[in-house]
């Protein structure tokens, strides 16, 4: 059995280790990696460097939970040798032992990562797909003597995302991952996991800043109905997000075993940047990158995670001994708004699992051009919903983890038909030049209302707008004083229909 080296829960070591997003206890982390639920555990693998609290050395880290809110990290997973870095990946379940890896009754777990072979190794340069196995639920890992198993000579082929198809075209692996610097993500097909065909290639689409990486896809029920499938594409991309650096997209459309055909593509061809708020984000923020889905979630739910960071600045945020949190876990879904098919997001533990006690509540309260602190909703970790009914007013809002005035601004202006998050006084900006900024996301109003559901924990604020459509996730680093909870509005009036505080930690 392994050794369980930590569980981190609420306060421990620094103002800014979350209490509700997980972090390795004095290491780096970048993307989740090997998301799967098995035998009754969440594990999430993830980009980490043993050795530091800095980007290198890359490993796969893990952690598993019960309920995707307390995480237990366990022993480096899969580590570096003076051949390779492990890079981002995924796990499956081989149930029926296609691989050849299981072991009398007991089937495997069978890892694909890219292996980012080193100077002097026999393939440097290259980048190409890996497998190990591990047959003790996922704790112990042996690398297969015959990697990579996939390899185009490519210096810029990762991030192998695999999952079941089982369809019309047949039962097999399903590869998808990226050439990079291409914008392409590129489909592979296997039987075994050791040997793929190629099926098919995507891209370049939409967004194309930076390099495409840590693909993914998978069908969704639209509004609910098993009968309608459709599928989700969802590609990362590092620059060239709407707000500047790492962004995730997703094209919606159609896969037939073979090829993924999207019916939401803006353009083809090479960026444009003022297109950009016409693409479709996961998320709006700086600070949600390399999301990705779990395998075998229970009762068909499609659970994500991201890295809750940006490559702009990652290695300078100023935490220590750790560096870089996960988002909260979430649940997407399909939904129809106004005509138009999109991503809606939902942190994936309810309010049941995530309650505290509702320690503040306010309604029907108009303020003008004005700012409002709300004694007695002061705190760092807290669930705060609130609904708006936009007056006279430009703009409006909550600033939260505040001293005075300053503080991180959440607000709406109706005009715009913009959210935003507004981080130039959230506390500390100053450890790099592109970190302090006002991030935009386009909302509007639903019957007149502005509804918002805000996690705040310690370092981070991520926000779901009307019911999840829009969702933006920024770091914060304020000091472990600033601790007021405001509403404001600006040039004229507006109404807090509804505000609701819940202390989490
Ligand atoms: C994304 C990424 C991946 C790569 C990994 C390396 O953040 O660049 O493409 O596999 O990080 O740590």
């Amino acid at each position: 059995m392994e050794t369980l080296t930590s569980t981190h829960t609420a306060g421990t070591a620094g103002s800014y280790r979350p209490a509700l997003h997980y972090t390795a206890k004095d290491t780096w982390l970048n993307d989740p990696n090997g998301l799967i639920f098995h035998d009754g555990l969440y594990h999430l693998y993830y980009q980490n460097n043993p050795l530091g609290n800095t980007w290198g050395n890359m490993s796969w880290g893990h952690a598993t939970s019960t309920d995707l809110q307390t995480w237990t990290e366990h022993p480096v997973a899969i580590a570096c040798d003076e051949d390779e870095d492990i890079f981002s990946g995924s796990i499956v379940y081989d149930r029926h032992n296609t691989s050849g890896f299981g072991s009398g009754s007991v089937a495997p777990l069978v890892a694909i990562y890219t292996s980012a072979f080193k100077t002097g190794s026999l393939h440097e340069g290259v980048q190409a797909q890996s497998l190990a196995y591990s047959l003790d639920g996922g704790y112990t890992w042996t690398k297969y003597a015959g990697n990579p198993v996939l390899s185009r000579g490519s210096a810029e082929f990762r991030d192998p995302k695999v999952f079941r198809y089982d369809g019309d075209a047949g039962s097999y692996w399903v590869m998808v991952a990226v050439e990079a610097k291409d914008f392409q993500v590129v489909l592979y097909k296997s039987d075994d996991l050791k040997s793929w065909e190629l099926l098919s290639t995507f891209g370049p689409a939409n967004a194309t800043g930076g390099v495409w990486e840590c693909p993914d896809l998978f069908p969704l029920p639209v509004d609910g109905d098993p009968a309608n499938l459709k599928w989700v594409l969802t590609v990362n991309l590092n620059p060239g997000g709407p707000n500047k650096g790492s962004a995730g997209q997703y094209f919606i459309g159609d896969f037939d075993g073979a090829a993924f055909t999207s019916t939401s593509t803006v353009t083809e061809g090479l960026q444009d940047p003022d297109r950009l708020g016409d693409y479709r984000w996961l998320d709006w923020g700086r600070d949600y990158y390399a999301a990705v889905s779990f395998s075998d979630a229970p009762d068909n739910r499609r659970l994500m995670i991201a890295w809750m960071n940006n490559w702009e600045y990652a290695n300078s945020i100023p935490t220590t001994p750790w560096r870089s949190p996960m988002s909260l876990p979430r649940e997407i879904s399909l939904q129809t708004n106004d005509g138009k098919l999109c991503l809606v997001q939902q942190p994936a533990n309810d309010r049941t699992t995530l309650a505290g006690s509702e320690s503040f509540c306010l309604s029907g309260t108009t303020i003008d051009d004005d700012v409002r602190f709300l004694d007695g909703a002061e705190g760092t970790v807290q669930r705060i919903d609130v609904s708006f009914a936009p007056g006279s007013a430009e703009q409006f809002g909550l600033i939260l983890r505040g001293d005075g005035a300053k503080g991180t601004r959440v607000g709406i202006r109706p005009h715009q038909a913009t959210l935003f998050v507004d981080r130039r006084e959230s506390g500390r900006t100053d450890f790099h030049p592109s970190f302090p900024s006002i991030d935009t996301a386009p909302v509007r109003g639903k019957q007149g209302s502005y509804d918002l559901t805000i996690f705040v924990d310690r370092c981070s604020v991520e926000v779901f707008a009307q019911d999840g459509q829009v969702t933006m996730t920024e770091l914060i680093f304020p000091a472990e004083t600033s601790t007021s909870l405001a509403v404001y509005a600006v040039g004229g009036a507006a109404t807090i229909s509804s505000l609701q505080v819940t202390q989490l930690a």
